[in-house]
């Protein structure tokens, strides 16, 4: 049976293999972010493309964005971020760390992901029973406050036309901004959604647990824009889909599972919200979100048709967003610049939008989580990756037995050949023992051994990750025999 995992083997293999180090590791670190090495960059691509290949790819409904990080400061007016993105906090009278106040227990579940703002504040007065996540004192913490969740930074050199930017907090705007573009320049037709994967930035107050909250991340965002009233059947459709994905990619089924957010939790943007959870190795309760999906109705595109309309009084208020209420004068939602026209049935409207948004950063550390394995051989413990093969960094590792004999230099050759094909590693150092072993923690799949039988009659032998099993295959046929295991 798997062994359960501890996030600490986790980090430890991250770091011994060159997938996840410490952001500015040579001046002490900077806290919670993350530089992703040789291994971590290319599981992180493969996430990133299994994602794009089931959403955008294989979908004939979907098309693909890259909008930019920084956006004009009224996109955030009008998303309600500028106003309501935040956290109450608090700070320990007796320590001075500063907590959330939704993270503080004394007991009771936290909330993963930020709740509004009201809610937080209903948990604000029952504080006397509060724990110090850092001291342990009870109830000993300052009146709460709020705590803006982005992080700002200034555009241009000179003094007239300086403006104080956010770094995105979602992607999820960049793609509202463009719906009106999308829908102009291409032969799309509602229902239709637009994909987008990129950073975003958050200031979070509580971080934890390596790369699974950090204020640097990934997001993999997806817009559906459908009819009002069909939105509940398409929120029911993404559902399924996003949890079929995490399957498909190999996590175990015992590991994932929803949640619906209870209605006090939902995001100001939000008519219904579900989590899809995993089962951590860490925190209170070890189910934490993976990926939320939401039904976000028609509140964004409305509220840019309003941001758009408020751009005079923006400049007259010279870009001071506190001062600037958005414009809902004579405000006809329905035949605004963002709304649009069924030419078929002659309807105008709002589209309603379903949202899957997932973490790149979290899924790869789902899926680092999952494929952790460890077992005993022959009175050593072998540590190993058991990926799925699509998202395996390194498809195939060739050795030659050793370094004579002419068998490196067949080994160069078919590392040569199957590069083109399969990301592959070369390796000739050391045991051949030693070599299979840093290829299971690197959840290679394959590995492909040149020795003495190769040079009297071309064949190889191939060994299975999970298995250990080896098979010989003629050197000729290790590209279609690759291609049938690896099924890419
Ligand atoms: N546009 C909706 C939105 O941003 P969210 O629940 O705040 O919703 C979506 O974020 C996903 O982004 C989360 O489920 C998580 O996977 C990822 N995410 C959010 N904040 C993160 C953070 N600080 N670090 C890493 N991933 C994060």
């Amino acid at each position: 049976m798997a062994k359960i995992t501890k996030l600490d083997d986790i980090v430890s293999l991250c770091k011994r293999r060159g997938f996840i180090f410490q952001s500015s590791e040579i001046y002490g670190g900077l806290a919670s972010c993350y530089d992703y090495g040789p291994l971590g960059v290319e599981l992180k691509r493969n996430v990133r493309a299994a994602w794009w290949n089931s959403v955008v790819q294989m979908r004939d409904d979907v098309v693909g964005l890259d909008s930019s990080i920084l956006m004009h400061p009224l996109v955030w007016k009008a998303s309600g971020h500028a106003d309501k993105f935040a956290d109450v906090i608090v700070e320990c009278k007796k320590c001075n760390t500063r907590s959330r106040v939704d993270h503080l227990t004394s007991g009771a579940e936290e909330h993963t992901e930020h709740v509004p703002v009201e809610t937080a504040m209903t948990d604000a007065a029952a504080l006397d029973k509060k724990v110090c996540p850092n001291c342990g004192q009870v109830g000993q913490f300052t009146e709460p406050m709020a705590f803006r969740l982005m992080f700002e930074t200034q555009m241009g050199a000179n003094v007239d036309d300086t403006m104080r930017l956010f770094l995105r907090p979602e992607t999820a705007q960049g793609i509202f901004a463009n719906f009106r573009n999308v829908l102009d320049s291409t032969r799309v037709r509602i229902p239709f959604g637009i994909a987008q994967i990129g950073k975003s930035f958050r200031n979070e107050v509580t971080t934890k647990a390596f790369i699974f909250r950090t204020r640097e991340f990934e997001q993999a965002e997806l817009e559906f824009f459908c009819e009002p009233g069909t939105d509940d059947e398409w929120y029911e459709h993404w559902r399924q889909q996003r949890f079929e994905w995490y399957l498909s990619l190999g996590i175990k089924k015992e590991n994932l599972r929803f949640r619906e957010h209870d209605l006090d939790e939902l995001a100001h943007y939000a008519k219904a919200c579900v989590d899809v959870e995993y089962r951590f190795p860490f925190g209170s309760g070890d189910w934490q979100e993976l990926e939320g999906i939401a039904n976000r109705t028609d509140f964004d595109l409305r509220q840019h048709q309003r941001g758009m309309r408020t751009l005079n009084s923006w400049f007259e208020k010279k870009g001071d967003l506190s001062q600037i209420e958005l414009n809902s004068e004579a405000d006809n939602y329905h035949k605004g610049p963002l709304s649009y026209f069924d030419d078929q049935t002659k309807k105008r409207y709002i589209p309603y939008v379903i949202e899957p948004s997932a973490g790149i950063d979290r899924s790869a550390l789902a899926f680092l989580v999952d494929a952790y394995d460890e077992e005993e051989v022959r009175g050593e413990t072998r540590n190993l990756l058991r990926f799925h093969h699509s998202l395996a960094p390194t498809k195939v590792a060739v050795f030659p037995l050793v370094k004579k004999d002419g068998m490196p230099e067949i080994a160069v050759k078919i590392y040569d050949d199957l590069k083109g094909h399969f990301t592959c590693f070369y390796d000739e150092k050391g045991a051949v023992g030693r070599r299979y072993r840093r290829q299971d923690e690197a959840g290679t799949p394959f590995c492909i051994t040149v020795d003495g039988q190769t040079i009297e009659d071309s064949t190889v032998t191939v060994r299975q990750r999970d298995s250990m099993e080896q098979v010989r295959v003629a050197t000729d046929q290790l590209k279609n025999y690759l291609r049938g295991e690896l099924e890419l």
